[in-house]
């Protein structure tokens, strides 16, 4: 994986890109470049009739100044401008060993370093493809922190996490035990008897019907939280349950500025937001995981509310979250307004006009509005990561007649 620079000053995407155009000349420090690209800001010189080495530009400019390549090629000493300029660079992909896996019996080679995860995409079944997944995201590094993907695996004791867990060559791996499925159901049943599942995504709510969840046998959910009081919950000072109700991490939702909502009832502690706000893309480290156990939540620093947090509203967090606790201001109005309608929303790809970058931008579209923006996880400049004008600066665009 390669990282961009942290100090990336407009909330940039690119967490995961590789160095691209803009970027660097990869040269080698005082190894002489190619002068084309570099003293003529990279603007294209004719090949034909451009002008020779050491030449004056020509065009009002200091005659003196160097245009073209004005050094010996050090690669190639015989080559021309002409050919020089034909040369871009090669880009080569690592070479990656191959491995030998089975999954639930039938062989499959995989790259080396490919998760059991990357395997069931690539290799397995639709049903093995289907492994369900809550923390983990195809642009972001695995956290393995809700284990819904767990496989078994010949030879260990526990249960592996799918998604963070290497391909190892003799590996066999098994998906559909009663010992996985079993896992499974307790990871889905124990989320939904806490957590207000209602808008996590439908895959979801699939999964708890394939896996036979059933949240109501812990009891009915404990009234919520007063606004605040989970947040000023102390690790180990534990109410003991009466067993009665089923405990719960209900309470309001936070609305603390106008661009966003954290509606906690709703988060599972995935810690997606958390990697997404720090190392995975944005750098911004505004929000971690706070208290331990049941009482863990996520916070900002000092517990404050977002605008007095480092959060610069890059919406990177929302774009992860898989069960809603994050959503735009927006959303959650239309939502409280029973004016959601997710089944009529269409989505436009386009790219985002606010500057050079070129991150590629999806409009959801509802009732001729739009409703949130988004960038696709695969873009090869955001990698799913946006900026706060990208994702919320759109009203400009909007006619609202
Ligand atoms: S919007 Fe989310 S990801 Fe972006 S800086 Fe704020 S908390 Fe971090
Ligand atoms: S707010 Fe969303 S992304 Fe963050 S930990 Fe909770 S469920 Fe995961
Ligand atoms: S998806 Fe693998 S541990 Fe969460």
């Amino acid at each position: 994986m390669t990282t961009s620079d942290s100090t990336d000053t407009h909330g940039a995407p690119g967490g995961k890109g590789p160095a691209g155009p803009g970027g660097g000349s990869g040269a080698p420090e005082g190894f002489p470049i190619d002068g084309a690209s570099e003293a003529s800001g990279g603007a294209a010189v004719d090949e034909e009739s451009g002008p020779a080495p050491g030449e004056g530009a020509g065009n009002g400019a200091d005659p003196g100044a160097p245009v073209g390549p004005t050094v010996v090629d050090p690669v190639a000493p015989g080559r021309g401008p002409a050919e020089r300029l034909q040369v871009g660079p090669v880009m080569l992909g690592g070479i990656r060993r191959m491995v030998g896996v089975t999954l639930d019996g039938t062989e499959v080679r995989v790259p080396e370093g490919s998760t059991i995860l990357d395997a069931l995409h690539d290799q397995g079944s639709p049903a093995q493809a289907d492994t369900p997944t809550l923390c983990w995201a195809p642009n972001m590094d695995p956290i393995n922190a809700c284990r819904v993907c767990v496989v078994e695996v010949e030879g260990a004791r526990a249960l592996a996490p799918s998604c963070a867990r290497k391909c190892e060559d003799g590996m066999a791996v098994t998906t559909d035990s009663e010992k996985v499925r079993h896992s499974r159901r307790m990871v889905l049943e124990l989320l939904a008897s806490s957590v207000d599942m209602s808008q996590a995504s439908t895959d979801v709510a699939r999964w708890m019907g394939e896996y036979g969840v059933d949240a109501a046998r812990y009891g009915p959910p404990a009234p919520p939280s007063a606004a605040g009081e989970r947040d000023r919950r102390h690790a180990g000072h534990h109410d003991a349950p009466d067993g009665a109700v089923a405990a719960t991490v209900g309470q309001p939702v936070k609305i603390d500025n106008d661009l966003y909502v954290r509606d906690y009832s709703r988060c599972i502690m995935c810690y997606k937001c958390v990697n997404a706000c720090g190392t995975d893309a944005q750098f911004t480290f505004a929000i971690s995981a706070a208290g331990r156990g049941f009482d863990a939540r996520i916070a900002t620093e000092y517990d404050v509310e977002l605008p007095d947090s480092a959060c610069v509203y890059c919406g990177n967090c929302i774009g992860v979250c898989p069960t809603g606790a994050l959503k735009s201001v927006r959303e959650h109005e239309l939502r409280e307004a029973e004016d959601w309608h997710p089944e009529e929303e269409t989505v436009t790809t386009t790219v985002c006009s606010f500057c050079g970058v070129g991150c590629n931008l999806e409009m959801h579209v509802q009732q001729g509005s739009i409703v949130n923006v988004t960038s696709p996880a695969d873009h090869s400049v955001t990698h799913g990561h946006l900026c706060i004008k990208g994702r919320f600066g759109f009203q400009h665009v909007q006619n609202l007649g």
